[in-house]
């Protein structure tokens, strides 16, 4: 797994932004915003990649680490914020199921297209929990499941069949591409996955629906 991201690193953004339509800075400020965290507050960004969350995340002047377990996501995504003159984001190479934080520390975790590559997610929402303070907020944004049948059979055959063609031109790695889409599909649905946070020791659990489920912002309370 860190292999695999560690070769996709360099050409992670574009490619996202290729394979969403355009959706994807939409996702993710939305998660940004679902976490609540403005000036004063620490938030953790949870296989942050190369920081399109935490970037998102300090805009609303939060104070942001981003963490991840690849070290080229992390060094691409520093080198990058380097060159714009950006220093509001710590950067840290570390795993999610171990974050190197005191419990109680931090005001939110947000997570996003990560929870699922985690080897146990709720272990890894545990994780989080244990890391954020009492009354702090977890962030899931994650591909979830089309609400509409009709549209759910297309975007199956575009993720089965079109992603996997077009990480063949766009990318150096179709294989990365070809777990997406089979990680994509044997995700849990919406709600199968808000029994899983609120397993994992959180309560009110929502979600919001994005792009008509293709994406799912959900969101919960220590
Ligand atoms: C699909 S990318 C998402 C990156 C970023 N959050 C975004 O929205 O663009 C998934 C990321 O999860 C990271 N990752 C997977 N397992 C991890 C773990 N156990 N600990 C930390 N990061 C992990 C990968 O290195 C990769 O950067």
């Amino acid at each position: 797994m860190q292999a695999m991201f560690d070769r996709v690193a360099p050409r992670y953004d574009v490619a996202n932004t290729i394979f969403s339509l355009g959706q994807d800075r939409h996702w993710r400020r939305v998660a940004a915003a679902a976490a609540a965290a403005g000036p004063g507050d620490t938030v953790v960004d949870v296989a942050g990649g190369t920081g399109a969350l935490a970037h998102e995340l300090a805009d609303a002047g939060a104070r942001v680490l981003a963490l991840d377990f690849s070290w080229n996501m992390v060094a691409t995504g520093a080198a990058r914020a380097r060159a714009a003159g950006d220093d509001r984001v710590w950067w840290c190479n570390g795993d999610g199921m171990r974050l190197p934080l005191p419990d109680a520390s931090v005001d939110a975790v947000a997570i996003a297209f990560g929870l699922r590559n985690l080897p146990d997610p709720a272990a890894g929402l545990a994780e989080f929990a244990r890391v954020t303070r009492p009354g702090g907020r977890v962030v899931v944004l994650e591909f979830s499941h089309p609400t509409w049948a009709p549209f759910r059979s297309v975007y199956t055959r575009y993720l089965v069949g079109a992603v996997p063609a077009l990480a063949r031109v766009v990318t150096s790695d179709p294989a990365a591409y070809r777990y997406l889409a089979q990680s994509i599909q044997a995700w849990p649905d919406q709600a199968s996955l808000a029994r899983i946070i609120s397993g994992a020791g959180w309560s009110q659990v929502r979600w919001k629906n994005l792009t008509g489920g293709i994406v799912a912002a959900h969101q919960a309370v220590r």
